[in-house]
């Protein structure tokens, strides 16, 4: 089942043809470079790798305008008219998750496809979604449609789910960051999930919100002592996964407001994110009110 609009259709084709290759190229990339990223990480081999091979490919697509990473400073200007009326601006993680490359963990590929130059809020994208590379390799893709899974092999897509939408009971929960680093709020609010979910955490944004889109229940990196704006990056992770939730029925929010409306100053701006159940992301703005 492809994507309507012909541009994020080359865009998700890119990316879904190119999972394949990026999980076989994690073997013997999955040491570090003495490089740092825009948010001041260690890099891995695989970070750099996955990222040149899909910015190839994406800057090379009619009607994408700029190409965005995680792991790069700048924005690419790919050609393409920005005024042209399908031109869009294509923001990626390359590889979400790559500390777990080390422990042989689900990582991912993120990507938001925004109708807009960047950075931009949420809320001007167009398609959002995941690769997600566990035992089997799968993606999630999210239009104003509908939110459609589907398992990737040998550069096909196959649905394996039409309408992907978050169970009504929440179930499982998961929150990074260390307890004493919560505020004292957020601690309070966490201890009430605590005592009513499951938990559920693995490190890697991506695989932690799958199990939330499949079992119902939240995802939070929340505000923290030491770092107020939070860890996730707006541009690349925030905005992507919080359209995905949102359209599978969810709420997303960074403590008081969903992440699709908030303005970003700069590319690389981390904010706090919560996703999930609707009655758990209220309970969780009226505990932070
Ligand atoms: P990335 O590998 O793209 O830098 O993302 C890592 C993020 C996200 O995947 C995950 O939710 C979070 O970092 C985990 O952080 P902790 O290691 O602090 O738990
Ligand atoms: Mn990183
Ligand atoms: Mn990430
Ligand atoms: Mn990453």
């Amino acid at each position: 089942m492809t994507v309507s609009d012909p541009v994020v259709e080359s865009v998700v084709a890119t990316i879904s043809r190119s999972a394949t290759e990026i999980r076989q190229g994690l073997i013997g990339r999955r040491g570090t470079v003495d490089e740092e990223n825009p948010s001041g990480e260690t890099q891995a081999e695989a970070d750099i790798w996955a990222d040149e091979l899909l910015g190839d490919r994406l800057a090379a697509i009619d009607g994408v305008g700029q190409y965005a990473s995680e792991e790069r400073t700048e924005i690419v200007d790919c050609g393409a008219d920005p005024s042209a009326a399908e031109s869009y601006a294509v923001a990626v993680d390359p590889l979400d998750g790559s500390s777990n490359l080390k422990s042989n963990n689900t990582m991912g590929t993120i990507f938001g496809v925004y109708d807009a130059a960047l950075p931009a809020r949420g809320e001007t994208l167009v398609a959002a979604g995941f690769v997600l590379y566990g035992p089997i390799t799968t993606m999630v893709i999210a239009t104003d449609e509908t939110v459609t899974e589907y398992e990737l092999s040998g550069g096909e897509r196959t649905v394996v789910d039409r309408d992907v939408t978050l169970p009504a009971e929440p179930v499982v929960y998961g929150f990074g960051g260390r307890v004493p680093d919560w505020p004292v709020d957020f601690r309070e609010y966490a201890r009430e999930i605590e005592s009513e979910l499951k938990l559920r955490y693995g490190g890697a944004l991506i695989g932690d919100v799958n199990q939330v889109l499949t079992y119902g229940g939240t995802f939070g990196y929340p505000a923290l002592e030491s770092r107020p704006e939070g860890k996730l990056r707006l541009q690349f992770e925030g905005n992507p996964i919080g359209y995905v939730v949102e359209q599978a029925g969810g709420r997303s929010s960074d403590g008081t407001q969903s992440l699709l409306a908030v303005d970003p100053d700069a590319l690389h701006d981390r904010t706090p994110v919560h996703v999930g159940n609707d009655d758990l992301i209220e309970r969780l703005e009226a505990t932070l009110a």
